[in-house]
């Protein structure tokens, strides 16, 4: 499957340097330029302004970033080291509400070192260095084994629909919603994809469109006010999406727009499938309406891609970055551990 996917990891460690590595996805499609982060401000910014995106990514790329701060803090006293550990990873978790991926990872990071507080700060930064390094690895794995899931509720030939970017550039490689389209790709599945360009931020055309085209896929790209002039002409088989987090009675926070997308796909009787590794499950939080929604800036709606605004100055926008997708609306949720219907039970 790797000759298919992009040849650049999406999210990088560079030993030599000691720094974070990522592909600047704001310049994509046009211009592919890698950023070397090494101060907590920077990597900061790059999540918040989604130079980095996609739930798992963020979640590999905040704990790398938390390895790269505190092996070049220079601090030594244990008690000082883990007081600054905690700050840190406050401060990148503060960067994106949504996506559970990214307290996950500061979690498990910060846990790995207080297991080891007995030991010099050089073993506690050694333990750092493997575990970022661990949930970079197993994110691959994890997305390799959904789409192995995924692939066995789909046939040959089908339309798929997909919305955002849950592919190789949000995730270690492969993607979520994407990985079984790169199988499907490589055994002959002969798959025709639709991919929605996702307002405002169009992470479907930017992103999307541009990984699975470059792989070779065959996609074709829509607005997504299309959707349901697509569904209805009976072109669409299946969809498949990602998510930011999973609360515990299966509703779903994915990227603005995917609750339309559900709803339409409900109407045609087509298969609307959520694509999440299980760091992507969250069962503390209860329902859908406990999760906290991203609001963003009105510019990204007014006038981030045009030369000029697109709408009267100072009008007021509402720009949710995410939504939730009701359970109802899910035909079932696919993790690395297998597929999963209601009523969920995650465990
Ligand atoms: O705002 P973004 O681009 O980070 O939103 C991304 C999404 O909504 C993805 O669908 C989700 O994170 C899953 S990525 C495998």
């Amino acid at each position: 499957m790797n000759k298919y996917t992009l040849d650049t990891d999406t999210v990088s460690y560079d030993e030599k340097i000691n720094a974070l590595i990522i592909i600047d996805q704001t310049r994509l499609p046009n211009n592919t330029e890698f950023l070397t982060l090494t101060g907590d401000k920077d990597i900061w910014d790059a999540i918040y302004h989604l130079k980095v995106r996609g739930a798992p990514a963020i979640g590999v790329a905040a704990a790398i970033g938390l390895y790269v701060v505190m092996s070049g803090a220079g601090v030594t006293e244990k008690e000082k080291f883990l007081k600054l550990l905690h700050e840190e990873k406050e401060y990148l978790n503060s960067s994106r509400p949504t996506a559970v991926n990214l307290s996950w990872a500061l979690n498990r990071m910060e846990e790995r070192a207080l297991k080891l507080k007995d030991m010099p700060v050089s073993d506690i930064l050694a333990a750092l260095k493997d575990e970022a390094l661990d949930i970079k690895a197993e994110d691959t794995d994890m997305c390799r084994r959904i789409g192995e899931n995924a692939l066995t509720l789909l046939k040959k030939g089908d339309g798929l629909l997909t919305h955002c970017n849950a592919g190789q550039l949000a995730t270690s490689k492969y993607g979520t919603a994407t990985s079984a389209m790169y199988l499907g790709y490589e055994r002959e599945y002969d798959f025709k994809i639709y991919c929605d360009e996702t307002r405002p931020l169009l992470q479907g055309a930017r992103l999307t469109a541009y990984e699975l085209k470059s792989a070779g896929l065959d996609v074709t790209l829509l607005c997504d006010n299309m959707v349901s002039s697509i569904m209805r002409q009976g072109k669409i088989n299946a969809v498949l999406v990602g998510c930011d987090r999973v609360a515990g009675n299966g509703d779903v926070a994915n990227k603005i727009g995917t609750s339309v997308v559900a709803t339409v796909a409900a109407r045609y009787g087509i298969p609307f499938y959520v694509c999440a590794p299980s760091s992507t499950i969250d069962p503390a939080t209860r329902t859908g309406d406990d999760i906290v929604i991203e609001q963003r800036p009105g510019e990204e709606v007014t006038r981030m891609w045009y030369e000029k605004p697109m709408a009267p100055e100072n009008i007021n926008v509402y720009n949710p970055a995410f939504d939730i997708t009701d359970n109802e609306l899910i035909s079932a949720i696919i993790t690395e551990r297998g597929i999963f219907r209601a009523p969920y039970d995650f465990k």
